[in-house]
């Protein structure tokens, strides 16, 4: 595994192949220079948080942009970072729960996605290994050619060009594929991190390492509390998956671990494409130049966050890609979250009018760096009053009962399970002797359920399970050293720091 000494933090333990390009944002100004007052503030500093502040600073408005962590700390620092008009919700799928003009309104949104980036790259100067490639979907048995030749048909209806193809360009023996013209790839972090130096030379601010801990609404504007200071606006911006606090959203989206390995191979049979199977989870492949080295990027074995085992999901994705690959040697492997929305689209935009100057974003699935983009956009439209053609289409406030109901009510009876079995599960009791070092479980200890980590060192720590959030049990996700919330996917680290919300608090220490 590389481990470079200076690497851009990100949410986990695993290091992407992005974090080795530093992305020195120049724009820690000296605290008494930034200012309390702005027009927007926009929580977040991934590919979401910055494109959104970006451009509305292009357009006159001064934003300020306060991040828990480092730009692309979160998901932008650990996606795979695949650039698609399509999506993990099919077309089929959407034409059958949104109607066929929903569905044509999704792919024109993609291109519209695509051609920001685009635009970006060319007006920013941004070198960032944007590259455009064809895209292949693959079936391997009967019943997915079904649904691949379903997917064709509603694909060209909702305006995307794609056609059957010959080769799913992959030593992986398939059924039927088809071609998905003017994909895209680049690398995450060097684009977020030279849109957010654009972002400080027009005069925007952003703070890194200010976990925001609440808001309030005062006299119209939004109180934003950040540590030791409180900054106002008149628009206030959750570009941090799910919004802080227990709201609709916490129902609506299921956080789900991805996992992605880049590979040495042996004898240079790399994918000149991005190219998708459609396994349940799927697997999906493609290349990329790091550091002069070209790596086989394979990725897949997805699962709700908090209910499979990390360690078990990269062996099977490394057994899977050995099977078809030579491979020399696992340059990086790392694991990441991204969320499902509850009816396939994600949810973005001004909540509802009891809360009208917040906006949020979230729900993008596997397709975050797109929706993050466009997300940017609508946001960007509805802060400015510009009139955007995919504000309803997006809307946060919509309501589907219908649509993904099945999904919806899988997702919450779930999250009720957790609520209930882990408060009065029998746990068994574990003695501390048993825990290995770097390993960490949730033990009874005295009658109390304790969350219990041993370190390299063999020193033992202590921690309330108890998500702050909602009050679900944290499990210990071995691969990432983090404890991982199954409920709504907040994160901490293994001092019980939180890493990730929608939590504001970290586990509560113990001393045993
Ligand atoms: Fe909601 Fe833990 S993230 S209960």
């Amino acid at each position: 595994m590389k481990n470079t000494k200076e690497i851009n933090p990100r949410d986990s333990y695993t290091q992407s192949p992005w974090q080795s390009t530093l992305t020195a944002i120049s724009s820690t100004r000296p605290e008494a220079e930034v200012n309390d007052e702005f027009d927007v503030i926009v929580v977040g500093a991934g590919i979401t948080g910055i494109t959104t502040a970006l451009l509305l600073q292009k357009a006159g408005k001064n934003c300020l942009v306060l991040e828990a962590g480092k730009v692309g700390f979160g998901t932008t620092g650990g996606t795979s970072a695949h650039l698609n008009t399509f999506f993990d919700a099919t077309y089929p799928e959407i034409e059958s729960d949104f109607g066929a003009q929903a569905a044509k309104q999704v792919a024109d949104s993609g291109k519209d996605a695509m051609a920001i980036i685009a635009e970006l790259v060319r007006e920013y100067g941004v070198d960032c290994d944007l590259e455009y490639k064809d895209g292949y979907l693959f079936s391997e048995n009967e019943k997915e050619t079904e649904q691949l030749r379903e997917i064709l048909a509603a694909s060209l209806r909702a305006g995307i060009a794609v056609a059957e193809a010959e080769t799913n360009e992959l030593p992986v023996p398939f059924d039927m594929a088809i071609r998905f013209a003017q994909q895209g790839q680049f690398h995450p972090l060097k684009y977020v991190g030279a849109l957010a130096e654009a972002l400080v030379s027009l005069g925007g601010t952003i703070r890194e390492d200010s976990f925001v801990s609440a808001h309030n609404v005062v006299d119209g504007l939004m109180e934003v509390i950040c540590a030791e200071r409180t900054f106002s606006a008149k628009h206030l911006v959750y570009a941090t998956h799910i919004p802080p606090g227990i709201t609709a959203f916490s129902f609506r989206c299921a956080p789900y671990r991805s996992y992605v390995l880049a590979a040495k191979l042996k004898n240079g049979n790399y994918p000149d494409a991005l190219v998708y199977d459609m396994q349940e989870p799927y697997h999906y492949f493609r290349s990329h130049v790091i550091d002069g080295e070209q790596l086989l990027i394979i990725g897949g074995e997805d699962h709700k966050t908090g209910h499979d085992d990390p360690e078990g999901a990269f062996a099977r994705l490394e057994e899977y890609a050995r099977k078809y690959y030579n491979i020399e040697s696992i340059v990086y492997k790392w694991s990441s979250q991204y969320y499902i929305p509850v009816d396939g689209l994600p949810y973005i935009g001004r909540l509802a009018a009891s809360q009208e100057n917040t906006y949020i974003a979230t729900g993008f699935n596997g397709n975050g760096m797109i929706f993050g983009t466009l997300a940017g956009k609508i946001i960007a439209d509805q802060i400015q009053g510009i009139d955007n053609q995919y504000a309803d289409l997006y809307t946060p406030s919509r309501l589907k009962p219908v649509a993904g109901f099945s999904e919806f009510v899988k997702e919450n009876t779930d999250v009720a399970w957790h609520f209930i079995a882990d408060r009065f599960g029998a746990e068994e009791l574990k003695k501390l002797s048993e825990l290995k070092r770097g390993e960490g479980k949730i033990a009874e200890f005295k009658g109390e359920k304790l969350a219990i980590y041993k370190d390299l060192q063999g020193k033992v720590t202590a921690l309330s399970p108890v998500c702050p959030h909602a009050g679900c049990i944290v499990n210990f996700n071995m691969a990432e050293q983090s404890w991982d919330c199954p409920c709504h996917g907040g994160r901490f680290d293994i001092s019980g720091k939180v890493i990730c919300g929608p939590p504001r608090e970290d586990l509560t220490r113990i001393t045993i």
